[in-house]
């Protein structure tokens, strides 16, 4: 089955992974990976067909739509939780704006698919914490989480206003060896980091603060079986998924099996909060039953596994500040 498929955000922790995926699946000629920067040199490596676009500029976004005959557009692009704290009037305009303009596209073109990532942070405080179900209270309190509940909303009105095949997961922490990009889950890839280069690590949430997560793989996994998936089974167009909850704490002692000398320290920061203000496990089950959902990786697996390449990528990428 060819799809000709375009991904914005596509240099993002997810992005490039995903884009690399989607290459070998539908062939590298249907893929088109966007970006607001000029090409990164990890695609002109791979030699990805890319273009710069402003997800802000319908105008360009469409053009790009049309000239290569997209068939589904993947709206990665998105400014994370902890750099929205930062700068909530930026979070807002490419969050809600890009979105709108995603959504607007689909319809006017009239693609065959939306995909469009929510996250844990749709979730806030008043939602219950332990195994959040799929159906439930939302209320986020950050920039991000917000534009994550209108995505999820804006998303479903136009399936049911005009029939667009809106399709949106609600990833946890995505742990894998490439840089993040201003998170809330983000310690739990520069502690794999930090571990290889300094053998220490001092962590910006308390050792016990816990957050659903999966492992890269599973990531790229659950996208493609989402898009994939028979749209006559599907009841809901978002859906939690994850693989396992983790805390600080709980990743020592699989680290310093592989580094004995390993040290953690703990200096909580305003991403204390926001980590606070999200579940610590969620209930999944919507996913499984409607396509099928299943993780491969536990939290000893993604460990060697993510201790291996981390140690290649952290050897290229000394002197990266770690958020
Ligand atoms: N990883 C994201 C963040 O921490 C959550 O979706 O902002």
């Amino acid at each position: 089955m060819t799809k000709r498929v375009l991904v914005t955000g596509s240099y993002g922790q997810i992005g490039q992974v995903l884009v690399a995926a989607l290459m070998d699946r539908y062939g590298k000629e249907n893929i088109i990976a966007t970006g607001r920067k000029k090409i990164p040199s990890v695609f002109k490596e791979k030699d990805v067909h890319y273009h710069r676009l402003d997800v802000r500029d319908l105008t360009q976004m469409q053009t790009l739509l049309v000239e290569h005959d997209i068939d589904i557009l993947i709206h990665n692009a998105s400014v994370l939780s902890a750099t929205g704290e930062k700068n909530p009037q930026l979070a807002h305009s490419i969050n809600f704006e890009g979105f709108y303009n995603a959504l607007e596209a689909t319809r006017m073109l009239n693609l065959e698919q939306l995909f469009a990532p929510s996250s844990i942070a749709a979730f806030g405080p008043s939602t219950p914490r332990e195994n959040t179900p799929n159906d439930v209270i939302t209320r986020p309190t950050t920039i991000y989480g917000i534009s994550k509940v209108y995505i999820e909303l804006m998303g479903e009105y136009y399936h049911q206003k005009y029939g667009l095949d809106f399709r949106s997961l609600r990833y946890p922490g995505v742990i894998s060896p490439e840089e993040p990009g201003g998170g809330t889950t983000d310690w739990a890839i520069w502690i794999f980091w930090e571990a290889l280069r300094n053998k220490k690590y001092t962590c910006f949430l308390k050792e016990d603060t816990s957050l659903p997560m999966m492992y890269m793989p599973d990531c790229i996994k659950s996208t493609i079986d989402l898009i994939e998936a028979d749209n006559s089974k599907l009841e809901h167009r978002s859906f939690n998924v994850t693989a396992f909850s983790l805390a600080p704490k709980d990743l020592v002692g699989p680290i310093k099996e592989a580094i004995p000398e390993f040290e953690i320290a703990y200096e909580p920061d305003f991403r204390q909060q926001i980590a606070e203000s999200w579940p610590a496990s969620i209930d999944d089950s919507v996913a499984r039953k409607e396509w099928g959902w299943k993780p491969d990786y536990d939290i000893p697996a993604m460990t060697k596994d993510c201790l291996l390449y981390t140690s290649d990528a952290a050897d290229e990428l000394d002197g990266v500040d770690l958020g």
